[in-house]
């Protein structure tokens, strides 16, 4: 077994922690950084890489045409703004990567530039940024557009947006700020140089008016259609990939890396990480209980999956007869994510047939003991010749401490896990090996 990467990819965002659960609000108080910064605290000392936070902009309907399953069960909504937090995760820890998420859909490029070169100077390296284009027309609609542009057409804005970040972070040189007190010269004007920018979609003269940064933020991104593999082959950093069998891992990390090859870069840059929801068993009897549980389809469980698959790909799901298989569908939104739903069970399976296979544990769920979770991603690593994992779970302080606490030792004693973070920063961290 080899070292692997480790993240923790919040996927409630800045938003409801704990909704269900008995413990839900006791002692922590969702809405504040603290809840956050305690479970940083905890990833950073278990030897994680990043911490992901989700992000998105709407109050979701799209499930039955109404918000009431996403509104009564606090799924997807509320959701604060993750870019506020990011200064508190950061004093928080040391060397742990934090990671807002971005969309490039919705910042002007000069303001997503400012904004990360400002962060990037209080984390010393430590920052990333999850860039997401906000498939959804709800979306878009809050931002002055009818619907969301189309989804290709969405990657080249994005690609063009990335470039035009990318330059204004290189608009000064290195080494502009001389801080010549004797000579009394600030900066060097010569090194800092408009970017005069028109392309299709951005018009932007530069240069960025923050000081330069030594090192450009980790960008990272999750595309996984045919043109989002290639725009993140082509720019991502870091890859948060979705896949229901080893199969599909391992096809998904070697096309990004082939994507990456034909762009020229080295494959071995980027971290394929993929997304994995660990649930922790002290014996056989609990884990059998835990599959038990997960795989009982109730009407709840089964809202619960179809309103979040409605949200992430803007496709009503509640339209679908659950005992009949899905007809053909296509989506503008979130195309991979739609794609590993309806493929995580043969060909001609019905709705229910899907869920009752993901609810199996064939999703992202890997149930067991801490051990034999431990061999299950040991064998996953393996398999796929990955990069590492994402765990992805809230962070109600209780459910960080089942998870982490009996797990990190076990990772560690199977060689998966490293002992302590370097304290170069989130590249350096992830070029480690
Ligand atoms: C693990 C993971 C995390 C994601 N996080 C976000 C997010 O925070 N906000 C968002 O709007 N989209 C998010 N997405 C959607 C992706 O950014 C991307 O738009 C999506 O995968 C669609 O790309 P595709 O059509 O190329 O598959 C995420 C996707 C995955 C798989």
């Amino acid at each position: 077994m080899t070292l692997q990467h480790f993240g923790w990819f919040l996927g409630a965002g800045f938003g409801v922690q704990g909704w269900g659960d008995p413990g839900y609000g006791v002692g922590y108080d969702w809405r504040k950084p603290r809840v956050y910064q305690d479970a940083a605290r905890s990833f950073e000392g278990a030897g994680l890489d990043l911490f992901i936070i989700e992000d998105g902009v709407t109050v979701p309907d799209t499930y039955g045409g109404t918000a009431e399953v996403n509104l009564s069960t606090a799924r997807f909504v509320p959701k604060h703004d993750p870019l506020p937090l990011v200064p508190y995760l950061l004093s928080a820890t040391e060397r742990l990567g934090i990671v807002p998420t971005l969309s490039a859909s919705f910042y002007e490029p000069f303001t997503a530039a400012r904004l990360l070169a400002t962060l990037q100077h209080f984390a010393d390296g430590r920052l990333g940024f999850n860039v997401v284009t906000s498939g959804s027309d709800l979306a878009a609609q809050n931002y002055g557009l009818d619907k969301q542009i189309e989804h290709d057409r969405r990657y080249d804005r994005a690609e063009e947006w990335v470039q035009v970040v990318r330059a204004l972070w290189r608009s000064w040189e290195p080494d502009a700020i001389v801080e010549d007190v004797a000579g009394g010269v600030f900066a060097d004007h010569t090194k800092v140089t408009p970017i005069h920018h028109r392309g299709e979609f951005f018009q932007v003269r530069g240069p960025l008016n923050t000081a330069p940064i030594a090192e450009e933020p980790v960008m990272v991104q999750a595309g996984a259609s045919g043109r989002g593999q290639q725009f993140a082959g082509r720019n991502s950093d870091v890859i948060l990939a979705l896949a229901s069998t080893p199969e599909r891992m391992k096809a998904y990390r070697d096309s990004i890396r082939e994507v990456a090859a034909a762009e020229g870069r080295d494959p071995d840059e980027l971290t394929v990480l993929f997304v994995v929801q660990p649930i922790v068993t002290a014996n056989a009897e609990e884990t059998a209980s835990a599959r038990a549980k997960r795989s009982e389809l109730t009407q709840a469980a089964i809202d619960e999956a179809l309103q979040s698959i409605s949200y992430l790909s803007g496709v009503d799901f509640k339209q679908f007869d659950l005992d009949r298989p899905l007809p053909e569908l296509t989506t503008n939104s979130n195309q991979g994510t739609l794609d590993n739903f309806v493929k995580s069970a043969p060909a001609g399976s019905t709705v229910r047939e899907i869920l009752q296979k993901r609810a199996n544990g064939d999703g992202l769920a890997v149930i067991g003991t801490p051990h034999e979770i431990a061999d299950r991603l040991g064998g996953l690593a393996d398999a796929v010749g990955g990069d590492g994992f994402l765990f992805t779970g809230q962070v109600h302080p209780q459910n960080v401490h089942r998870t982490l606490d009996p797990l990190v030792p076990a990772l560690r004693s199977a060689g998966l896990l490293r002992s302590e973070l370097g304290d170069g920063g989130l590249r350096q961290n992830l070029a480690d090996f």
